[in-house]
């Protein structure tokens, strides 16, 4: 029996964003984020009103590039620099957590069907170093 060099010629790649059921698991995660925060009281005041429907796009588009969907954060939005694009708010440890508390409520109604343990604990620990990261008041 000879052996082949691509064993499994058909099997392809699959990217987290793939896995996790792509562009309708990442548009729940965030509507069902961003539900919250207009009527929050600690973080909603930091988001421009004007454009709800645009800071979920921007959120939607960073989350699903990120995790290996496609470049439209890139395409639109540029580099990331996430620190640099929330300077101009205000965020300390409360401001920071309440994203956080958030954005487990939203992740926490994705079934694990969808969203299976590791999944969701790779996503968190992404999330919560990058809100760490942009803490930029004390406390
Ligand atoms: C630590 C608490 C955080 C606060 C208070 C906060 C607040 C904000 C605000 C007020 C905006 C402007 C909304 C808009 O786009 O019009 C924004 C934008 C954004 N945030 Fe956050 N954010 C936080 C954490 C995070 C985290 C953890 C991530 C990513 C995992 C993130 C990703 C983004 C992205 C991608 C944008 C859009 C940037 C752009 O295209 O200009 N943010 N954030």
């Amino acid at each position: 029996m000879s052996t082949s060099p691509n064993p499994q010629p058909n099997q392809r790649q699959v990217s987290f964003y793939e896995a996790v059921g792509g562009e309708p698991t990442f548009a729940r995660l965030v509507a069902g984020f961003y539900e919250q925060v207009r009527e929050d009281d600690v973080i909603g005041p930091l988001y421009p009103n004007q454009d709800w429907e645009g800071a979920e796009q921007r959120l939607k588009w960073f989350l699903a590039q990120y995790w290996g969907g496609p470049q439209t954060f890139s395409a639109n939005r540029g580099h990331p620099r996430l620190r640099m694009r929330h300077v101009n708010y205000s965020i300390g440890l409360p401001e920071a957590e309440r994203w956080l508390e958030l954005m487990r409520n939203s992740l926490d109604r994705i079934d694990e069907e969808t969203m299976p343990p590791a999944y969701r604990a790779a996503m968190w620990d992404h999330m919560e170093r990058v809100a760490q990261m942009l803490i930029n008041r004390a406390p």
